[in-house]
């Protein structure tokens, strides 16, 4: 039975939230998550290899679940932003745990359908979306989040007359621009996603009068990695002012979406709110709000994405080539990169990393951690202190369970890597490795540029 890391005894005690919540050592202080060694699931799956922890996202559902219940007193719902982390699996387990899930385009919204995710509590998002992804998300009945007015053009069109209305919430931009560590408020916002302010009462007059659709919910998103919650507590009164709006033009308006946005630690100086804490300040405020507004509770609706799957993510790569630039730095490549976690080249996103067989040997070398893409920026850690390690040596990234698969590409025709979730010692493949071959299924050869045809 592996034991798990200790806080305050360990030299690992600073990644205890870092790490997913089963993480453990066996008895030759290997790392494990799930029961499982993560060295053995490197070596029987392949390297780099996506591993999620199915107790950790599991406590995470059942922490938002807990905190709405305890800190709310109407009905609520907690829905899985799948941006972060889409699958079959994440879909099951989502709704395994009563949650909702978001999704953004056909594809996610497929995935949550067949996964199990009953229709009635998803939701579908997106600033541009396809007629088909309309009519796939009207035609399951599916909450659509109308976010301008090029989706109500379409519906208009595609709800058949006479038929059932289609189910909206109705996005708008609430005017709080958020950054990790501060946040502006301003009238209107310089975003793609949702109506402006000023738009919503006309928008909410005109769909007053169209048969075909039935404005249920009204929602906000103000961003995401966030750590300070005095922007939450804006956000509900401002939702509130709509709420009043909207049901003083006759809107049935039930549900109030708050979207997402709880940062998550990635190093050790991150310092994120608890789910409790971010669940307390959402509900305390929206029900301030809606008492000083004499308004009925809403169903409190609420987007978690990063802070479901995140920490209980980990992704193991091989360690392979090793270059020293005298007096400069000392890179130490990876049988990955960019293509697999695009965070640290897109966002500058800082990570942990450790050796997966000896996470609690002493840190003696400062090294790059590059990844194997023919790009000089394709670098997944900088200064990272490592104890000595050699070619074929595990290394373990830790909290790459949000926005990392579903981020992922080919570049360089590099395949993806495998996704396995772990639990009591059981390692299941939800995504298979793709091939090189896979790759090439999309691709066609016109006859004139077959190999051996003459050109001209
Ligand atoms: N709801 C809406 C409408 C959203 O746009 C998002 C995230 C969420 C919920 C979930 O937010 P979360 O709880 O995960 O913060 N690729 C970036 C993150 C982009 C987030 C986009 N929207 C990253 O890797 O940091």
């Amino acid at each position: 039975m592996p034991q798990a890391f200790e806080t305050g005894c360990d030299p690992l005690s600073p990644n205890r939230n870092l790490a997913p919540v089963t993480a453990g050592l066996d008895d030759q202080g290997r790392m494990t998550v799930g029961d499982c060694r993560l060295s053995d699931l490197a070596e029987r799956y392949g390297t780099p290899l996506y591993v999620l922890d199915e107790a950790g996202i599991r406590a995470a559902c059942r922490a938002y679940r807990t905190a709405l219940e305890c800190h709310y007193p109407g009905p609520s719902l907690a829905v899985y932003a799948s941006k972060a982390n889409s699958s079959l699996a994440l879909s099951a387990i989502a709704a395994s745990e009563g949650l909702g899930l978001d999704a953004v385009s056909a594809g996610e919204l497929l995935t949550a359908l067949k996964g199990g995710m009953p229709a009635e509590r998803i939701v579908l998002h997106g600033n541009n979306k396809s007629d088909e992804e309309l009519l796939l998300a009207y035609r399951n009945d599916v909450m659509i989040v109308a976010d301008n007015q090029h989706d109500l053009d379409r519906l208009a069109v595609l709800v058949p007359a006479g038929e059932r209305p289609a189910r909206l919430m109705l996005r708008f931009t609430p005017g709080i621009e958020c950054h990790t560590h501060e946040y502006i408020r301003t009238g209107h916002l310089d975003s793609k996603f949702g109506f402006d302010p000023d738009q919503l009462e006309p928008v909410l007059r005109h769909l007053a009068t169209c048969g075909w659709a039935k404005v249920t919910g009204l929602h906000a998103h103000i961003g995401s990695q966030i750590f300070e919650l005095n922007p939450h507590r804006d956000l509900a009164a401002v939702m509130a002012d709509a709420l009043k709006l909207a049901r003083g033009l006759g809107h049935p308006v039930t549900d109030l979406n708050v979207g997402g946005g709880l940062g998550i630690r990635y190093v050790e100086s991150d310092d994120p709110p608890s789910i409790d804490a971010w669940v307390q300040v959402v509900a305390e405020a929206v029900v301030a709000a809606c008492r000083e507004r004499s308004l009925d509770l809403p169903r409190l609706l609420c987007e978690p994405g990063r802070s479901l799957v995140a920490s209980s993510g980990v992704t193991l790569y091989s360690i392979g080539s090793r270059k020293e630039v005298p007096g400069v730095r000392t890179y130490l490549s990876v049988d990955g990169g960019m293509s697999d976690n695009p965070r640290p080249i897109t966002y500058q996103s800082l990570y942990t990393a450790l050796l997966a067989d000896r996470p609690q040997a002493e840190a003696t070398e400062s090294i790059t951690l590059a990844g194997k893409h023919c790009e000089s920026g394709d670098v997944l850690l900088n200064d990272l202190a490592l104890p000595p390690s050699v070619s074929g040596d595990v290394l373990v990234v830790l909290a790459t369970g949000a926005y990392n698969a579903s981020m992922s590409s080919n570049y360089n025709r590099i395949p993806r890597p495998a996704a396995v979730l772990v639990h009591d010692g059981m390692a299941e493949v939800i995504q298979r490795r793709e091939s090189s071959e896979d790759l090439l299924r999309y691709d066609t050869l016109p006859t004139r540029l077959a190999p051996g045809v003459p050109v001209g």
